[in-house]
């Protein structure tokens, strides 16, 4: 009932030249998948020369953040309007190194999300626990509070437009996964706080990807667990050889 999305994640990795060329050949690759949403998100410098190219094809361009502002005086942000006006219908909010590096709060990731929401560019956003809060036992209250504020004053209806990406921070980059197990009970209790947050239906039907170091290998057992729905992929992502066999995990 939910339709798998795969999702890269380029950071801040690609000129436009390299960018093109990805795109060249990953629109290839892609032709023949079907049931499955594709999105790549890739430094915003980058989305519009490749507008054109995904033009027609089944691939998702994403932004990797927006503001909470449709414009004015914000040196360096990029607007969801333009985003839109562009026909680029996806951001990603949240991602732990805008948390950690950028002074990103649950409660900037709030209005940001609002402002995507409300000019109608969906949102892949982003949750998860350091190292010394999993081992402190303290995933499940760090994803709550991530959950709650970050999706305050956040509707049913609206609910229909974000995708959930639990990524362990302790996985990112790092070569370390978390078992399937791991990243499934959390996926599990994230459609818990979730139905006692919206209902039922919202735990049922919202995509919740994980991320976190997947690649070709751990893929298909991730998504072998019954609330993995996708995957946030980024230095996997980085070659479209390597970026499909993930989309074609089946
Ligand atoms: P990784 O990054 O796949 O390189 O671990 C994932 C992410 O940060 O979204």
């Amino acid at each position: 009932m939910r339709t798998p999305l795969i999702a890269a994640n380029f950071k801040m990795n690609k000129t436009v030249t390299e960018a093109i060329n990805y795109f060249n050949e990953f629109k290839k690759l892609t032709a023949d998948v079907k049931d499955v949403e594709i999105v790549v998100a890739t430094p915003n410098i980058l989305l519009y020369p490749l507008v054109n190219i995904v033009k027609g094809t089944n691939i998702n361009l994403s932004a990797e953040n927006v503001h909470w502002a449709d414009n004015g005086a914000f040196t360096g942000e990029t607007s969801a309007v333009t985003l839109k006006n562009m026909g680029v219908n996806y951001t990603v909010l949240g991602h732990s190194e805008r948390r950690q590096m950028f002074c990103e709060t649950n409660e900037t990731v709030n209005k940001r999300l609002h402002n995507a929401l409300k000019n109608g560019v969906k949102v892949i956003f982003c949750i998860g626990e350091t190292l010394s809060e999993r081992e402190e036992n303290k995933t499940i209250q760090k994803v709550t509070s991530q959950i709650t504020e970050g999706l305050k004053d956040i509707t049913i209806e609206m609910m229909k437009d974000i995708a959930i990406a639990y990524e362990p921070i302790w996985a990112i980059g790092t070569g370390v996964t978390a078992s399937s197990q791991q990243a499934q009970e959390v996926h599990a209790e994230i459609r818990k706080i979730l139905n006692s947050l919206f209902n039922e239906e919202v735990a049922q039907s919202t995509r919740v990807l994980y991320g976190g170091s997947v690649k070709p290998a751990n893929v298909k057992e991730l998504m072998a667990q019954d609330d993995i729905d996708g995957a946030l992929v980024g230095g996997a992502s980085l070659k479209p050889e390597s970026f499909i066999q993930i989309v074609k995990f089946k």
